[in-house]
């Protein structure tokens, strides 16, 4: 994390040491629960020291105990204390005043207003909190869209796409907080450059890049030169066009769709599902 971060491992040392656990409030709209798998797979910390010596995740409708008054209780109670980050996972519907995603008799809509409204900073995890994701592909029938765009006036949002979010990166955003009282730097569009500033496509990136270089293109799924680790570039991938980590953070400590013998399907650019539709053509 210090590498990813290029903070010093002293100073991020002292402030997980310091007695103090950032509040977070994570609200879901119209998701999968993807970035919540993916924040229980983070490393180093994980979700274990994560919940108990980096955050106090004080509302998360799939993880918290509470459920039905108790758990909007625990809502209203850590609006009403401040100081806390919001997290948001999912699109938000704004179609017919926003009904079309209703929790606890509120509208996704209402509850990103209000929630935001006092947050520290407010986090949008995952492609669908930064731009509407596939709820809001075409057509696009409950008007999904983003924090941004359900929320104009939102202050000192971090934008952190992907489908989902790499749980590392997310987890990396908000040490960078608790260690320098400060949002790590970001580019023109709101995403932590420690984490967007790079294509994957390149050398020192990309593992099939060498491939390419020496002409090895895989022309179809499982020919010789896919099962050895050609590049993919023929078979629809879209590494020359999107800005992400993967290729370093990985995946549940282990691969990233490249890595695996997928495509890039873009998942970090925004808009990807009509932007990069379909997946596997060039
Ligand atoms: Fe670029 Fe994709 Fe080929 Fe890697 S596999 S070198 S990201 S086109
Ligand atoms: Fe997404 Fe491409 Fe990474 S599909 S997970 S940006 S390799």
């Amino acid at each position: 994390m210090a590498a990813a971060l290029a903070l010093p491992v002293h100073r991020i040392t002292r402030a997980l040491a310091a007695d103090r656990r950032l509040p977070v409030v994570w609200l879901s709209g119209q998701g999968c629960t993807g970035d919540t798998e993916s924040l229980l797979r983070a490393v180093d910390p994980d979700v274990v020291s994560l919940l108990f010596d980096v955050i106090s995740l004080d509302h998360h409708e799939t993880l918290m105990v509470a459920a039905g008054r108790a758990s909007r209780q625990a809502l209203d109670d850590a609006v009403e204390a401040g100081g806390y980050v919001c997290v948001v996972e999912g699109a938000i519907p704004t179609a017919d005043g926003g009904v079309h995603c209703v929790v606890g008799g509120e509208t996704a809509l209402s509850l990103v207003r209000r929630v935001t409204a006092g947050a520290l900073f407010t986090v949008a995890a995952g492609s669908c909190a930064c731009d509407g994701g596939i709820a809001a592909a075409a057509p696009n029938p409950t008007r999904a869209t983003g924090v941004a765009g359900a929320v104009p006036n939102v202050k000192n949002l971090v934008r952190m796409p992907g489908c989902p979010v790499n749980g590392v990166n997310l987890v990396a955003a908000l040490v960078h907080y608790l260690t320098e009282d400060a949002l790590p730097p970001l580019d023109s569009r709101g995403r932590p450059l420690f984490a967007y500033q790079s294509r994957i496509h390149g050398n020192g990136r990309c593992e099939r890049f060498d491939d390419l270089r020496a002409g090895r293109r895989a022309k179809a799924w499982g020919d010789e030169i896919h099962r050895t680790g050609g590049c993919l570039m023929d078979l629809g991938c879209k590494g020359p066009s999107t800005y992400a980590n993967c290729y370093q953070r990985n995946w549940n400590e282990g691969s990233w769709p490249v890595g695996t013998g997928s495509v890039c399907v873009g998942c970090t650019t925004s808009g990807f599902w009509d932007a990069n539709t379909p997946f596997f053509k060039p």
